[in-house]
């Protein structure tokens, strides 16, 4: 898909550069860098000792169509041309064997990754977006077990959890 920029909506075209694209997050990102974040994202994650197993023993057989999706579902979020039709969560939900640090770990590996693809002016805004879905995906995932004990914060996560 071809980004054409295009003014920001409300004319604040001169005030706000930062978004001179109508869908994409940065005009810099393109389609090529998010492969080439997905590759090098993956090519290291498999390499981690902990997480690269989780990865392997439900992707086993079939990586290249997981790689192929998760091209797609950073385009949606990034290039925001909702090529990604899927739903993260039951998939994270799934994964019984996560614990809480193993969110903070896959952005440890994945920021890096992001800054060195994207750049100083892309990499951070790549990143918020990746820290949030996982913070997102966190929640959700470890809400039910210790639903009592979250009820006093639950109001306030509860939008974004559902957004997941
Ligand atoms: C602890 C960290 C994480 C682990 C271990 C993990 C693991 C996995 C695994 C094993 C799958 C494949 C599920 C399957 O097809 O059976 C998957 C799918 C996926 N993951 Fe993660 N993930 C993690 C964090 C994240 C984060 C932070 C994001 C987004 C920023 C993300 C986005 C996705 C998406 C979009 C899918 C595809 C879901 C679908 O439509 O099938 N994951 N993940």
């Amino acid at each position: 898909m071809s980004i054409v920029p295009e003014a920001a909506p409300g004319g604040h075209q001169e005030q706000d550069r930062s978004i001179p694209v109508r869908f994409a997050l940065h005009p810099s990102i393109t389609e090529a860098k998010i492969a080439r974040l997905v590759e090098r994202f993956y090519g290291e994650i498999r390499q981690d000792q902990r997480l690269g197993p989780i990865f392997d023993k439900r992707l086993a057989g079939r990586w290249e169509l997981h790689l192929a999706k998760m091209q797609m579902f950073w385009q949606s979020v990034l290039l925001r041309n909702g090529a990604y039709k899927g739903k993260p969560l039951p998939a994270h939900l799934a994964l019984k064997e996560l614990v809480a640090g193993d969110y903070p770990a896959w952005l440890s590996i994945f920021r890096p990754v992001a800054f060195d693809v994207f750049g100083p002016q892309a990499g951070p805004l790549v990143v918020d977006c990746a820290e949030r879905i996982a913070q997102n995906l966190q929640l959700a995932s470890f809400f039910s077990a210790s639903q009592s004990e979250l009820t006093a914060v639950s109001a306030a996560h509860n939008s974004e959890v559902r957004d997941a």
